[in-house]
């Protein structure tokens, strides 16, 4: 399997550091992978003009999966929009049609109490937001400024799915959903947008396939409200990139940290692009504090995901929950008062904690 790594800005090149010495260390227990470094977002406008220099989307899009820290940072701020780090993230997701975002929320019973949430609401929460990737208002067009009649600025996106979009992330939410617990939460503004009203029809129709799993459907509005109300009466949550863009964030500090989330955004055929859900923390960067647990994580679902190997993908994140048993904390896992260790020492942490795996 040959992985691009792509570290990125801020925080980036820190977490992915460690996430190499972990599929290092692996390598020595038998897995075989080529890594292969390429730059993105800010780091790639500074070395090619260009937040997706052209030899890193065909470094990309020659290997089997791609691996992402994260991309932005305020000395890319002015930039016009298409130079901007976000801009890579955007065209490399779309260039690579990895349409499913798989973002798992899951509170590890070490961390409840670093929930804002009651420990007692969250304890347990194992929930799966998939999210449309690559359609919706975020590629949408027309889009613009124009000018209107009375002179005045008016700015204009576009959101829109068709029916073969719908149905392919839709399928992907029932496949996901009879993995687990054979509940797919559909989310949509149904009773406000047209896009949503077909989003809604097709996956209808997509339910007599799939009669093992009970679909229902929920308002964005209201999803947002039960995430922070009972969020443990989710399972797999299935919606379009706008809304699953901000429903991931909520559902992301129902665990107690950010820095703990990993995702998946896949293709048809199983090659991915793996990376935290957290940004690139330029407050941080540099700083060796950075939790690199995400990325680590991220690397688990690589291996599950485009590696298939479900072996190696489970000792990870048995390694991570042995560290988080240990008491092995990052500033923003840790509970005030408590011991904290940087960036690096959780990597080494993982490690030994892979190496004293029995085989
Ligand atoms: C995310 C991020 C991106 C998005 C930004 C950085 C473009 O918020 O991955 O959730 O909106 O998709
Ligand atoms: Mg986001």
């Amino acid at each position: 399997m040959k992985i691009a790594v792509l570290p990125g800005d801020g925080i980036g090149p820190e977490i992915v550091g460690e996430a190499i010495k972990v599929l290092d260390t692996l390598r020595r227990d038998g897995l075989r992978v080529e890594m292969e470094t390429a730059p993105i977002g800010g780091a790639g406008f500074d070395a090619a003009g260009d937040p997706l220099p052209e030899a890193t989307l065909a470094l990309a899009r020659q290997a089997d999966a791609v691996l992402l820290g994260a991309v932005g940072g305020p000395k890319y701020d002015a930039l016009p929009r298409d130079k901007r780090p976000e801009q890579g993230l955007l065209r490399i997701r779309q260039a690579l049609g990895v349409f499913a975002n798989l973002r798992p929320a899951i509170v590890y019973p070490e961390l409840a109490a670093a929930s804002s949430l009651k420990p007692e609401l969250v304890a347990g929460l194992d929930l799966m937001i998939l999210r449309e990737l690559t359609g919706d208002i975020y590629f949408g067009q027309p889009r613009g400024q124009r000018r209107l009649d009375d002179g005045q600025r008016e700015g204009f996106d576009t959101m829109k799915y068709s029916e073969s979009e719908i149905r392919r992330i839709g399928r992907a939410g029932f496949d996901i959903a009879r993995g687990r617990a054979k509940k797919l939460c559909s989310v949509d503004k149904a009773n406000v947008l047209d896009t949503s009203i077909l989003w809604r029809q097709v996956m209808e129709e997509l339910a007599r396939d799939f009669p093992d799993v009970v679909l229902t459907h929920m308002y964005v509005d209201n999803a947002a409200m039960q995430l922070v109300r009972a969020p443990r009466q989710f399972d797999v949550m299935v919606t379009g990139n706008m809304f699953g863009d901000i429903l991931s964030d909520e559902a992301s500090m129902l665990t107690g940290s950010i820095g703990m989330l990993p995702s998946a955004s896949l293709d048809e055929h199983g090659k991915g692009l793996y990376e935290p859900i957290h940004g690139s923390a330029p407050d941080i960067a540099g700083k060796g504090v950075a939790n690199p647990l995400a990325t680590i994580l991220s690397v688990a679902m690589l291996l599950r995901h485009t590696g298939r190997n479900e072996t190696f993908a489970a000792r990870i994140e048995a390694a991570v929950r042995d560290v988080l048993a240990a008491g092995l904390r990052t500033p923003d896992i840790a509970q005030p008062g408590e011991p904290v260790i940087g960036t690096v020492r959780m990597g080494d942490a993982v490690v030994s904690a892979l190496a004293r795996q029995k085989p």
